[in-house]
C-alpha cells in the first residue's frame, strides 16, 4: 500500500462528510420534482417510511463492512470473504461511480452558470416567457460543457487535499453553511402568499394519489439520496476511527438528509403556488421555475445567488464522495498516490461529462446522459445495494457486523434486531422491487 490509511480526525468531521455525501442534488433538485410528480404529501410519507425501514439498516451494513475491512471497493468484499467471488459487486460500483460522476457534473455545472446569471442579473432581465427557450439553448451548447469541466477540476483540487485535510475540512465548512442558508430560504418562502397552499400540498396526504409508480419513485429516491448501494459509505467508513458510533451516525445521516429534502420542498412548493406554477414540472423544476420566481421576487438576484451557491456546494460534497470510491480503489488496488488516482479519475470524467453535456445538443441521438442516469440509478445502484445487504446479512458473520455496531453505548437492544432484519430481509426485498421495476 502506498500510504497509511487515513482516518477522519473528529466525530463531527465524520458526520459532516457523510451528511455532505448524502445531501446534494438528490435532495434539492431531485426530491422536489419527484415529490411534485408523486402528488406531494403521499409521496413524502412513503419516502420517509423507506428511509427508515430500508435506509438505516442498509447504511449500517455498508458501515460495518467498511470499518471491519478498512477497505473500499472491491477489496472490502475480498478481505472479508477471503475470496474474489464478490469482486463483481465492487467493479459494478466503480462503473456506477464513473457514470454518476459524468451526469452529476453536468447538472452541477448548470448551478455554476446560474450563479453567474444571478450576478449578471440575467434572471431579472429575461421575461418569464423566454425562460424555457433560454435554458434549452444554454444546456445544448459548449458553455454548459465548460461549466461541467470546471466543476470536475474544482472537485479534483479538493480530492488531492486528501481525506482529512481535503474532504473533512471542506465538509466542515460547507455542510453547516448549507443548513443555515436552507433555514433562511424556508423562512423566506413561508412568508409568500402561496405558503398555505404549498404546505398543504407537502404535508396533507391524499393517499388516492399513491400508484405503484409513486411508491417505486419514493424508494428509488431514498436510495439515491442516501448515497446507498455503490459502496460510497463502505469507503467512507473505512476511514472511521474504531469508536465512531455507526448506528447513531446512520440515524443522524437519515434524519438530516430527510430534513434537507423536506426543507427543499418547503422552499420550493410555497413559491411554486405563489406564482401559479405547476409542482409537477419534472426535472426542470429547479432550473426553470426558480429563476421565474426569483425574477418576480424583490431582491431576486441576491436570493438566486445564495440558492445556487448552496446547490453548487451541496453538489460538490456529494461528487467528492463519488470520486472517493474510485480514488480509494486505485490507491488500494494499484498502490497509486492520491494525486495520480485523482488525475486519472478526473481525466476520464472530463471526457464522459463532455459527452453527457452534449447529449442536450449535438449528441442528442446518443443521449449518454439518459443512458448513464438510467444504468446507474435504476440498474447498478439497486443491484449493488442488494448485493451489499445480502453479503453483510448472509455472508459476513452475524457476530462480526453486530460487533461493529455494538461498540457504542446507549442504543436499545431492539434497535439491533430492527437493523438485522432490515439488512437480511427488508432491504434486499425492497431493493429487488426497485431493480425489477427499473428494468420494466
Ligand atoms: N446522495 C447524493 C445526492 O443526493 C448523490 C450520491 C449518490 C452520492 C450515490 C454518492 C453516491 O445528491
Amino acid at each position: 500500500m502506498a500510504e497509511k490509511r487515513a482516518q477522519f480526525g473528529t466525530k463531527i468531521g465524520v458526520l459532516m462528510a457523510t451528511v455532505g455525501s448524502a445531501v446534494g442534488l438528490g435532495n434539492i433538485w431531485r426530491f422536489p420534482y419527484e415529490c411534485g410528480n408523486g402528488g406531494g404529501a403521499a409521496f413524502l410519507v412513503v419516502y420517509i417510511a423507506f428511509v427508515f425501514l430500508l435506509g438505516v439498516p442498509a447504511i449500517c451494513a455498508e458501515f460495518s463492512l467498511g470499518r471491519s475491512s478498512r477497505k473500499g471497493m472491491p477489496l472490502s468484499f475480498r478481505v472479508t470473504d477471503g475470496s474474489r467471488r464478490w469482486d463483481i459487486l465492487g467493479y459494478a460500483s466503480i462503473i456506477a461511480a464513473f457514470m454518476i460522476l459524468a451526469f452529476y457534473a453536468v447538472v452541477a455545472g448548470w448551478t455554476l452558470e446560474y450563479i453567474m446569471d444571478s450576478v449578471t442579473g440575467l434572471f431579472k432581465d429575461t421575461p418569464n416567457s423566454d425562460r424555457h427557450a433560454q435554458f434549452a439553448s444554454f444546456v445544448s451548447g459548449w458553455r454548459a460543457v465548460g461549466w461541467a469541466l470546471l466543476f470536475l477540476l474544482i472537485n479534483a483540487l479538493v480530492m488531492t487535499g486528501g481525506v482529512v485535510k481535503g474532504i473533512e475540512r471542506v465538509s466542515n465548512i460547507l455542510t453547516p453553511l448549507l443548513f443555515l442558508l436552507l433555514i433562511v430560504f424556508s423562512v423566506n418562502s413561508l412568508l409568500m402568499p402561496g405558503a398555505a397552499q404549498g404546505l398543504e400540498f407537502m404535508f396533507k396526504p391524499d393517499f388516492s394519489k399513491l400508484t405503484t409508480e409513486v411508491v417505486l419513485g419514493a424508494l428509488g429516491q431514498a436510495f439515491f439520496s442516501l448515497s446507498l448501494g455503490m459502496g460510497c459509505l463502505v469507503t467512507y467508513s473505512s476511514y472511521f476511527s474504531d469508536d465512531t458510533p455507526l448506528v447513531k451516525t446512520a440515524m443522524q445521516i437519515s434524519v438530516l438528509d430527510t430534513l434537507v429534502a423536506v426543507m427543499a420542498g418547503v422552499i420550493i412548493f410555497p413559491a411554486v403556488f405563489s406564482f401559479g406554477m405547476s409542482p409537477a414540472e419534472g426535472p426542470t423544476l429547479v432550473f426553470e421555475v426558480l429563476p421565474n420566481i426569483f425574477h418576480n421576487m424583490p431582491g431576486g438576484s441576491f436570493w438566486s445567488f445564495l440558492f445556487f451557491v448552496l446547490l453548487a456546494l451541496a453538489s460538490l460534497t456529494s461528487i467528492i464522495s463519488v470520486s472517493e470510491i474510485v480514488v480509494a480503489f486505485l490507491c488500494d488496488c494499484f498502490g497509486m498516490t492520491r494525486i495520480k488516482a485523482t488525475c486519472i479519475v478526473t481525466g476520464i470524467s472530463l471526457v464522459t461529462a463532455t459527452l453527457c453535456s452534449l447529449s442536450f445538443g449535438s449528441l442528442a441521438e446518443l443521449n449518454l446522459f439518459n443512458i448513464f442516469d438510467f444504468l446507474s440509478s435504476n440498474v447498478l445502484l439497486p443491484l449493488g445495494g442488494m448485493g451489499l445487504c445480502v453479503f453483510v446479512g448472509w455472508r459476513m458473520k452475524r457476530s462480526a457486523y453486530l460487533e461493529q455496531m455494538k461498540r457504542e453505548s446507549g442504543v436499545p437492544a431492539f434497535v439491533f434486531d430492527y437493523i438485522t432484519i432490515g439488512i437480511r430481509f427488508v432491504a434486499p426485498a425492497c431493493i429487488l422491487t426497485v431493480f425489477i421495476a427499473g428494468l420494466l
